[in-house]
């Protein structure tokens, strides 16, 4: 057995808290041969909902869970961390886009960000998932300036997965025969799934589903699902939030298979043309703990149209919170 890791979650006793924190404790991310210590995150108010989560999960006793620790400030939340899930967030309702929680949530991750920096394990990795996640993680970044950059990311993958469950269906495939499905970008309406690099059972995407459900339907229900989530549900998309979390920090740890792309919001150097200094999702391939972005590709002139639409979006939000950075 290795020596346990420490996995912090913020909003633990939230909707996806609740469901990240069980996955994690099963070894879904960090696999069968991998110890945890959970360190779940709450504001003063909602602990006594996590001591109840914390009671569930002592009762699961699950073999590779080797500690529970709880806390209600990032401060003592973050101590000693190696890997930080970034949940705890006010959630959009209906009618509201993610950017109108920029306001309501901005302000958590000045004070993370500065707990990050001070007390986490030097091999910190980040995911951050309460929206708008995308600027948050620059809020974030920003506020945790000795903190390599590289360490914090956004969650897109959520998308990614939205967007290969569609293809699939479509094509009447399996989601394990769609590849290079990336989305880049906002984690909001304007992200553009990129169906151009995509193949399924190794043929392009845009052979096996025509152009019109592609560009039409395929990019709208992918952009607008978590909204059709919270009008079905009447709160926004929990488990599958989870899972994608799930899968983009297992992808972070392990690294992506030979030929395989993640979609992971990070920090822009101008890749492909698109502004720096805005948290911009990317396809990339990760190594040892380190992401690279895939070099090379290149768009047509609809492709690029929708890169520029989600940045220049992203550079709004950026606009939005520059007293927070
Ligand atoms: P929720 O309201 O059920 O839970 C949020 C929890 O966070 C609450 O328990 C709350 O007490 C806690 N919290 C609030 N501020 C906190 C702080 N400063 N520190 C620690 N905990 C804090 O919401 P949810 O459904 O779990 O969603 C959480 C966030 O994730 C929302 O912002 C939602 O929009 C976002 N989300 C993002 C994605 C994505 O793909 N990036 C997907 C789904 C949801
Ligand atoms: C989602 O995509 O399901 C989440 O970001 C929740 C939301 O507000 O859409």
């Amino acid at each position: 057995m290795k020596k346990p890791i420490r996995v912090a979650v913020t909003g633990a006793a939230g909707n996806i808290g609740y469901a990240l924190s069980f996955r994690l404790a099963a070894g879904d991310c960090y696999g069968p041969d991998q110890p945890i210590i959970l360190q779940l995150v709450e504001i003063p108010q909602a602990m006594k909902s996590l001591d109840g989560l914390v009671m569930e999960l002592a009762d699961c006793a699950f073999p590779l869970l080797h500690g529970i620790e709880t806390a209600d400030n990032p401060d003592d939340g973050f101590k000693g961390a190696n890997q930080i899930f970034l949940v705890g967030a006010r959630p959009r309702s209906k009618g509201m886009e993610r950017k109108d929680l920029l306001q309501a949530n901005g302000t958590i991750f000045i004070a993370q960000g500065k707990a990050i920096e001070k007390g986490a394990a030097s091999d910190v990795r980040v995911i951050v998932v309460g929206n708008p996640c995308n600027t948050n993680a620059l809020i974030l970044a920003r506020n945790a300036p000795g903190l390599p950059e590289d360490r914090i990311t956004a969650m897109t993958r959520l998308d990614q997965n939205r967007a290969v469950a569609q293809i699939a269906s479509k094509t009447g495939a399996q989601t394990t025969d769609v590849e290079h499905l990336v989305v880049w970008g906002n984690h909001s309406p304007t992200m553009f799934a990129d169906y151009f690099h995509a193949t399924v059972k190794g043929k392009p995407v845009a052979g096996a589903a025509d152009t019109a459900w592609l560009e039409k339907e395929f990019l709208t229900v992918v952009g607008q699902r978590g909204a059709a989530i919270i009008e079905a549900r009447g709160q926004s998309s929990a488990a599958s939030a989870a899972s994608a979390a799930i899968d983009h920090m297992r992808t972070w740890w392990t690294g992506t298979a030979p030929g395989e792309w993640a979609s992971m919001a990070v920090m822009s150097h101008g890749e492909y043309g698109q502004p720096e200094g805005i948290m911009y999702s990317f396809p990339l391939t990760i190594k040892d703990g380190k992401y690279e972005v895939v070099q090379g590709l290149t768009h047509n002139e609809f492709a690029q149209q929708k890169l520029r639409a989600t940045a220049d979006e992203l550079v709004g939000e950026r606009e939005m919170v520059k007293d927070m950075i």
